[in-house]
């Protein structure tokens, strides 16, 4: 009964992001140039929620990215994935995630690796 709910009704509105969606999307959209804890083309992303922007000991940042005074949360990492060059010019990011539930999905799961 609740799975057919579900089928039939899949949901309309959300209350909140979904981190498992998040992880799908991470893996599919990020893992070319991201892992969570090795640096690849990007720097590696656990613990990068809650941390200064441009501080992994070791990965060459941009000059941009690594001189910005951000600090990645909700806010920042919602305009990073957005467009990275409307939040820190030059960076070397050139990727975007359009949807803005994909981008909260993402942000929520690169929360939850984070903080635990
Ligand atoms: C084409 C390669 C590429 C893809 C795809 C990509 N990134 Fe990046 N990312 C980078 C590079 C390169 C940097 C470093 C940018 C710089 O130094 O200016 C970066 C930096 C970051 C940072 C800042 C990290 C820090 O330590 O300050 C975050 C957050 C980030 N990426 C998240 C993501 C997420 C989430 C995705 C998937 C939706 C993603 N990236 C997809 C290449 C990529």
């Amino acid at each position: 009964m609740i799975l057919v709910a579900i089928v039939l009704f899949p949901r309309i509105s959300r209350a909140e992001a979904d981190a498992d969606h998040g992880k799908e999307l991470f893996e599919k959209r990020c893992t070319g140039c991201h892992s969570l804890d090795q640096d690849k083309e990007g720097p590696h992303l656990r613990g990068v929620y809650g941390r200064q922007a441009g501080k992994v000991p070791g990965f060459t940042y941009s000059e941009a990215l690594q001189s910005s005074a951000i600090t990645w949360d909700d806010a920042s990492l919602d305009k990073w994935l957005t467009n990275t060059d409307s939040l820190i010019a030059d960076n070397d990011m050139a990727f975007r995630v359009v949807k803005p539930d994909e981008r909260a999905d993402i942000i929520r799961y690169l929360k939850a690796v984070s903080l635990k």
